[in-house]
């Protein structure tokens, strides 16, 4: 990736924290590297780029990201290479995201350089913190939000981006018990399901309450018009093998568009396995799930990795799947994956980014 060098300037910790820090226990999003990455948006430019001691920012408590949701971000992960040296996975793809969101929320979008060379100043000052361990990554959490002090509603002409470096085990350590929710809803036609913008999430959190008080780990969302197609599995994209090919939800305005599940597809398809992106009814799965041609569920994500579903529910009927850990597709793709991620085989598809 050739771009134009961008002049960051760099405040370093006094402390680093990294020697205090337990990598046998870095569950998710919970422990933050040293420094973070800031700049500004304001007069209708980028400006003020930073390497700064990760900590507080200072902000006015009328700023419109908080009152009116103008928050957009996006998760990547870097990885430990076997030769020692350190690759952020298919970032471009987060990048294109990120500037769709910003279009979708009325914000700023973003120059390339800028979003990768300040992931890159970040990584290469904290490079220390890359955890070394299987399965166990940097997050990147790239984030970028609305910072007008002004309680009128209308998009803000300042914003923030901020990104942020997390050592991280996967999101989930076992396999999901999912409801299929038809109550609520997590995206409507012509709403903003595709962007990452704060509001899809906070509003999946009553929902999945009330579902973890039912027993379960996770929901599957369902389509907004009848509650009868499947569409996402929480914070990640869904997908079964159904007479031994993939089947998942075809990209929608109501699906984010995952880069783990692109990546999947891509994998899957050069393994010669056939995959189908099409809508998929609640009645395919379970009917496929009691004849026994439904063979495995998983849910794909950057945080999520490929977690395996093991039970589905459904208006209070459980369905028991297949035993995990006899799920051949879905092991097999992983493990390629992996393999690419962690610079085991080579990259032929070229997602790999090298700081
Ligand atoms: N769906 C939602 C709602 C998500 O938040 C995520 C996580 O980023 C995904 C799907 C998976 O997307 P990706 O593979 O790009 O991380
Ligand atoms: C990610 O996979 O990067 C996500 O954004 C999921 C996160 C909301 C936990």
């Amino acid at each position: 990736m050739v771009i134009d060098a961008l002049t960051i300037k760099t405040t370093k910790a006094d402390h680093s924290r990294l020697a205090e820090t337990d990598f046998s226990n870095v569950p998710f999003g919970k422990v933050f590297t040293d420094h973070m990455f800031t700049a500004d948006f304001e007069d209708g430019e980028w400006k003020n780029f930073q390497i700064l001691p990760y900590g507080p920012i200072a902000m006015s408590p009328a700023i419109s990201a908080l009152h009116y949701g103008q928050t957009i971000f996006e998760g990547m992960k870097a990885y430990k290479q076997v030769d020692g040296s350190v690759s952020v996975f298919r970032a471009d793809k987060n990048f294109a995201r990120f500037n769709k969101s910003a279009v979708r929320m009325a914000m700023a979008t973003i120059p390339e350089d800028v979003f990768m060379q300040g992931i890159a100043a970040l990584i290469d000052i904290d490079k220390a913190w890359v955890p070394d361990a299987e399965n166990y990554s940097l997050y990147i959490r790239p984030a970028m939000f609305a910072t007008d002090p002004f309680l009128g509603v209308r998009p803000s002409e300042t914003y923030k981006f901020v990104v942020l470096t997390s050592p991280s085990a996967p999101y989930y350590s076992k396999p999901l018990k999912v409801k299929i929710e038809t109550r609520y809803t997590r995206a409507a036609d012509g709403g903003v399901g595709a962007a990452k913008t704060g509001g899809n999430y906070s509003g999946s959190m009553l929902p999945a309450l009330e579902a973890q008080a039912e027993g379960f780990d996770q929901l599957i969302w369902t389509d907004s018009k009848t509650n009868t197609y499947v569409e996402e599995s929480g914070a990640a994209n869904l997908m079964f093998v159904i007479n031994g090919k993939i089947v998942t939800p075809e990209v929608r305005e109501t699906i984010l568009d995952g880069v783990t599940r692109d990546t999947i597809i891509q994998l899957a398809k050069s393994m010669g396995i056939e995959v189908e992106e099409r809508r998929i009814l609640i009645q395919e799965v379970l009917d496929n799930i009691e004849n026994g041609t439904l063979t495995e569920a998983f849910a794909v994500g950057t945080a999520a990795t490929v977690t395996q579903i093991s039970e589905i529910s459904y208006e209070g009927k459980g369905y028991t799947l297949t035993d995990p850990a006899t799920r051949t597709v879905s092991i097999g793709i992983a493990k390629k994956l992996n393999d690419i991620r962690y610079g085991v085989t080579a990259d032929e598809f070229g997602w790999n980014w090298t700081i």
